[in-house]
């Protein structure tokens, strides 16, 4: 009986010693590696900065809320999401270089956030063990009116950068996303677009200087980086060459008085028609007007158990409304276009009223950060070149009827997209392309049933659409991420792996996106799911 009981003491104390073993052991490192890297960071920073202040661990009560603030993606919303040991909201730029050298020195992967709104939450979630670096309080705006430029930094939101320039001027604006919490650091790294690309191309066409943190932690702008590195901060992706501090953008010209308006189509009122017409002329039509086409299953208006597709045209045009309906009325006359259809407005109320906010809205409401709010997303890309015909049409919109609800968004390029050639910066989509498609899907129920069925759903939509959009490589946009087009596997840095979503992304400029990379960050301390790697070692 005794040896019994010694026995199950003993057996006991084992279970114990096992199951706990690996959890403290685990602890006690996160705890060695926080203090060494906080010392770290001491010693590499003024004493009055105070950096232990900026510096957040999982076992502080406000971790959760700094985390939680720019995550743009409930799908990485869980409690099951890889979460960062550490969170580093550096307000100087020295905190950023300490930063980076120490993350290096313990040995950890460094992962940067400014807005959050990467799709795949790359920014704030990983493979392997890491920190965020998040930018949130680098977010200063400086308008030169006078030189037409501004220098921003990466933690500001679009919305920010539209707000201060107004401030400023009334016939200045800037070519960028017409998402305003989207943030500059990965927007403008990325290669992002809003509904002036077809007048001024992408933000990457308008920057002039940038400030980067490299790998070893030295502050560098456009004369000290070169121009390779220079050039690859256009669109080749943050996270795979240092991390963006700002960049001096140019302000382009908007007219006092700009137009937006919207029409819908439904099957019943020929859609069909409406959107092969819309493949014809909004790629080629004048630079001033941007027509968006996003296309939806729906109900029918007249009969609630029929099912449809509402075609929508959402637009902006630089100018006018009595120019823009006689320019539609002769370019597009199945429209019917009427100044009633129309609203002029300012610029800045274009932007509001493209944010899905009533014209008259403050402007204001573009300085709202809509801080921890997200539904679930999935989103995918295409590019197509040339215009699908109506059988084709309508055969995808029974596919989409089908899947249920899956929408398609088609932004036309053409006018100065064409002009800029494809290796002007690391975003090769130019010429011979007549619009991107985005995928896309958003909804409100958590839980893996409705994740399943939406990616499922999307996916299927993808495939279907395989012959109407390019080919070799299938394109895709880089700041719609997607990590369904090819991954770099954990701690990996593989050329072949990087060479399947990196031509995608960047078509004939991936190999040298992989020459800078392999320059500037020989060691891969910047690496993410879809960054650039170095190239192959020659034997
Ligand atoms: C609601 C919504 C609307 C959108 N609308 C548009 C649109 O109109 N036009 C468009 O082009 N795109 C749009 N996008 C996509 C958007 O441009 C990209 O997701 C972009 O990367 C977001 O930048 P961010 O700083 O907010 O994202 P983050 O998630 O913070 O970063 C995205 C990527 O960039 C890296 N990165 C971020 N900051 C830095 C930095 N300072 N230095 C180095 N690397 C950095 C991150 O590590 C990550 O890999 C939209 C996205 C969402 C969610
Ligand atoms: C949490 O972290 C912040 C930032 O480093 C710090 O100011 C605060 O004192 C910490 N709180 C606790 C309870 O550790
Ligand atoms: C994350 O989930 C919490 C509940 O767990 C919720 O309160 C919060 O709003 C969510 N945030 C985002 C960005 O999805
Ligand atoms: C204006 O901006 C340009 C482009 O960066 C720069 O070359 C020039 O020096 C600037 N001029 C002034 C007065 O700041
Ligand atoms: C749809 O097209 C048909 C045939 O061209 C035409 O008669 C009809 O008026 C159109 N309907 C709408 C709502 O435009
Ligand atoms: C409404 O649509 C359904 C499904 O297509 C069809 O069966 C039904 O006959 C329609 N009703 C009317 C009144 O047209
Ligand atoms: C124009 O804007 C005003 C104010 O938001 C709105 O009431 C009106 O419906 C708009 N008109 C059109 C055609 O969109």
């Amino acid at each position: 009986m005794a040896k019994a009981a010694n026995l199950l003491a003993f057996l006991l104390v084992l279970v114990f010693n096992l199951s706990c073993f690996s959890s403290f052991a685990w602890a006690a490192r996160d705890d060695s590696v926080y203090e060494s890297f906080l010392q770290c960071l001491e010693s590499n920073t003024n004493p009055q900065d105070q950096i232990s202040d900026l510096v957040y661990s999982q076992n502080n009560i406000s971790y959760a809320s700094v985390l939680r603030a720019y995550i743009r993606n409930a799908r990485l919303n869980t409690s099951t999401t890889p979460k960062p040991l550490i969170i580093i909201t550096p307000k100087q730029i020295s905190h950023v270089q300490a930063a980076v050298i120490c993350t290096k020195k313990v040995g950890y992967q460094l992962k940067i956030r400014s807005g959050g709104h990467d799709f795949e939450g790359i920014s704030y979630i990983s493979d392997v063990p890491f920190f965020v670096l998040d930018m949130f309080n680098l977010r200063s705006i400086e308008v030169d009116v006078k030189n037409e430029t501004a220098w921003v930094q990466s933690g500001a939101t679009l919305g920010e950068v539209y707000y201060r320039i107004w401030e400023k001027s009334k016939v200045h604006g800037f070519p960028a996303g017409v998402c305003p919490t989207v943030g500059v650091g990965g927007h403008i790294s990325g290669g992002g677009y809003g509904n002036m690309l077809r007048k001024y191309g992408l933000a990457v066409d308008n920057v002039f200087d940038a400030q980067i943190v490299d790998a070893n932690g030295r502050l560098l702008d456009r004369k000290a980086m070169g121009e390779d590195l220079f050039w690859a901060i256009r669109g080749g992706g943050g996270g795979s060459f240092g991390v963006i501090i700002s960049y001096k953008i140019r302000l382009v010209s908007v007219p006092e008085t700009v137009t937006v308006f919207r029409v819908e189509r439904t099957l019943e009122e020929n859609a069909t028609d409406f959107v092969f017409k819309w493949q014809l002329v909004a790629p080629k039509t004048d630079n001033e007007l941007f027509m968006r086409m996003l296309l939806q299953p729906s109900t029918s208006k007249t009969n609630k158990s029929q099912k449809t597709i509402r075609a929508s045209i959402v637009a902006l045009y630089l100018g006018k409304a009595g120019t823009l309906v006689s320019l539609l009325g002769k370019e597009f006359p199945e429209m019917g276009l009427k100044k009633e259809n129309c609203n002029e407005t300012s610029w800045i109320q274009s932007v509001i009223w493209w944010a899905n906010y009533d014209i008259g809205t403050s402007p204001e409401v573009l300085l709202d950060r809509k801080l921890d709010s997200a539904s679930f997303l999935k989103r995918k890309s295409d590019y197509v070149q040339t215009p699908i015909s109506k059988d084709k049409l309508n055969w995808i919109w029974q596919r989409m009827i089908e899947l249920g609800k899956t929408g398609l968004v088609f932004n036309p390029y053409g006018g100065r997209m064409s002009e800029i050639p494809a290796t002007d910066a690391p975003f090769p989509h130019r010429a011979g392309n007549l619009f991107k498609i985005q995928y896309s899907v958003s909804w409100k129920e958590a839980g893996s049933t409705a994740e399943n069925e939406y990616l499922t759903q999307t996916r299927k939509l993808y495939s279907y659409m395989t012959p109407f959009v390019s080919k070799n490589p299938r394109r895709a946009f880089f700041p719609y991420r997607d990590l369904d087009i090819g991954v770099m596997k954990a701690g990996k840095n593989s050329y072949e792996e990087g060479n399947v979503y990196g031509k995608k992304y960047f078509n004939g400029n991936f190999d040298r996106l992989a020459k800078v990379k392999t320059a500037v960050d020989p060691e891969n301390f910047f690496r993410n799911e879809q960054s650039i790697p170095t190239l192959p070692c020659k034997a």
